[in-house]
């Protein structure tokens, strides 16, 4: 048992970034900050998300996710990539430097399945991500199209068609077949889900660098 106060030391600079996918409604966000919050009892957390809270990301939130006139698909991953750029000179690498477990909610495989299925070359954005640093794990959360709609209240992005979302899924599963992504069920009441994606992680934690839970 450890306390509150009584973290694991990941090394100094031997931080773990976790990245947890989804489609939009898929309680992805919901999950990662219980996530966060269970963690926080053994690991120094450091939550975040993409598109980030910073300059280019806040561009992105402002322009690029609810306008009619959108810009070119090709723009928009290259602004999703820029992001990414400076989300992790900003946030993402000064936290991983101080041995902080990352957990941040979308990363590259947003773009992928996003700007992917609307049409681009999925070699191409990897290629504009080349910069991008690679998560040690990254989990997809997966819930079927149709219920991820009937779940989302809010104000539907650009990116929220039913259509869209099935697109966007089959890629995301294309990485899970690859082993790129480890999927867990997001198709169940909150607390389950929570519970195994906890579990899951704990499990993936224990080997990481070395370290024990
Ligand atoms: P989302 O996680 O839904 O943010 P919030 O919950 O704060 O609204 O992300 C917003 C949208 O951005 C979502 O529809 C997916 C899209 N997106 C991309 O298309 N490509 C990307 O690379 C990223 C990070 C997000």
């Amino acid at each position: 048992m450890y306390s509150a106060d009584v973290k694991l030391s990941i090394m100094v600079g031997n931080g773990i970034f976790m990245v947890i996918e989804g489609l939009d409604g898929s309680g992805k966000t919901t999950q990662a900050k219980i996530l966060a919050q269970r963690l926080s009892e053994t690991y120094s957390i450091y939550l975040t998300a993409e598109p980030s809270r910073g300059r280019v990301g806040t561009f992105i939130r402002e322009h690029c996710l609810y306008d009619q006139l959108r810009l070119p698909t090709e723009a928009e991953a290259l602004l999703f990539a820029a992001d990414r750029i400076e989300h992790m000179q900003t946030e993402l690498k000064p936290a991983l430097d101080q041995g902080k477990l990352v957990i941040c909610d979308r990363y590259l495989y947003s773009s992928l399945a996003y700007q992917g299925s609307s049409g681009l070359n999925l070699e191409w954005i990897k290629s504009i991500n080349a910069y991008a640093m690679q998560p040690d794990f990254s989990i997809f959360l997966d819930v079927p199209p149709e219920h991820v709609l009937e779940r989302l209240h809010r104000r539907r992005s650009v990116m929220e068609t039913l259509e869209m979302q099935r697109k966007v899924r089959e890629v995301y599963l294309k990485f899970v077949e690859k082993g790129e992504l480890i999927v867990v069920d997001g198709d169940k009441p909150r607390e389950i889900v929570a519970d195994e994606l906890y579990t899951k992680i704990l499990d993936l934690l224990r080997p990481v660098k070395g370290y024990v839970s």
